[in-house]
């Protein structure tokens, strides 16, 4: 019988467990067994691995986070360090290793495949930086918990006449923070795709006053400039501000319907490539179809930033 394992990598996301238990199932339907490999790579350098089977997959759909836990390996980084991961996969005698996360976690199944170990890709991060991919796992559920906070902010800010300053995740992608901005109806978006100074987002609020706007809502992106330290610039110029950084309140939290569906089409779409033995292979959605694209290719891809949709969020916050 054929030996599959799964991880989870890097910032966990919600939908990680509804993709795990869509790889569990659809690989015992096709009579595979299944193993579970502890705290991503850390699980493989130190042989942290469970058995799983349908039933340890059931009720998890629904939840955030990843019952297989998570982490960002220094140690699998190591020259000594990645062969005791590969020494683990040979002993438990895994013919194909699917691994779940974002770009450091696919760099990382990249470097197995290169030492000849078959992997398959699964691209789960809020952030939604892996540009092959229309959409990854979590950043679906990212945006609508921002959204629902910010409609709180909202009535605060409004009570107050009150700029609010709002500091989302994702890394270097902007991504969070357009479509949060748009959803919610933010007056000023700042990514790091597009240009930004201080006294840009003092102006654009002015204005706003001006025209009798006497609240704002600023999303900022957390790699362009703090919540803290822009509300402050801002209140220095006669702006009253207030920050928020939502933190890991974003990355957690119950998966959206999208990304429930998403995790349990990237997850059998996965087992179907190792049913074909075709491996290396990064799966992902363009146009609401499910694509394979080669590891080698995953990082070539640049998604061009959506500038159509950041201008309509100017024009709609007018
Ligand atoms: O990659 C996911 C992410 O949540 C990023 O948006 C953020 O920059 C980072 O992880 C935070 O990492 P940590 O949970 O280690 O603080």
């Amino acid at each position: 019988m054929k030996k599959i394992a799964v991880l989870t990598s890097g910032g966990d996301a919600p939908g990680m467990n509804a993709c795990i238990r869509a790889v569990v199932r659809c690989a015992i339907v096709k009579g595979y067994s299944v193993y579970g490999v502890m705290r991503g790579y850390e699980g493989l350098v130190t042989e942290q691995i469970i058995e799983l089977n349908n039933r340890s997959v059931g009720n998890i759909l629904h939840t955030g986070g990843t019952i297989l836990k998570t982490s960002r390996c220094t140690d699998f980084m190591t020259e000594e360090g990645f062969k005791k991961a590969i020494l683990t996969l040979k002993k438990y005698k895994i013919d194909c290793l699917v691994v779940l996360g974002g770009d450091g976690t696919i760099r990382g199944a990249q470097s197995l495949k290169n030492a000849g170990i078959n992997v398959i890709c699964i691209p789960a991060t809020i952030d939604n930086d892996l540009y092959y991919t229309d959409y990854t796992i979590g950043f679906d559920t990212a945006v609508t918990t921002i959204v629902s906070l910010i409609n709180n902010v909202r009535d605060t800010s409004i009570s107050h006449d009150r700029t609010s300053v709002i500091e989302v995740m994702g890394a270097s992608c902007g991504d969070i923070a357009l479509r949060s901005g748009v959803a919610s109806g933010a007056e000023v978006i700042v990514v790091p795709e597009m240009p930004f100074t201080i006294d840009g987002v003092a102006s654009a609020i002015n204005n706003s006053i001006k025209k009798g706007k006497l609240s704002s809502i600023v999303i900022v992106n957390e790699k362009v400039i703090s919540a803290p330290v822009l509300a402050a610039e801002l209140a220095s110029r006669g702006i009253e501000s207030r920050p928020l950084v939502i933190g890991h309140i974003q990355r957690g939290g119950s998966p959206s319907n999208f990304d429930r569906i998403l995790a349990s089409r990237f997850g059998d779409a996965a087992i179907k490539l190792i049913d074909k033995q075709e491996f290396g292979i990064v799966v992902g959605i363009l146009n609401g179809k499910i694509i394979n694209v080669d590891i080698e290719n995953a990082f070539k891809k640049v998604r061009k930033f959506d500038t159509e949709l950041y201008n309509l969020a100017q024009t709609l916050s007018l």
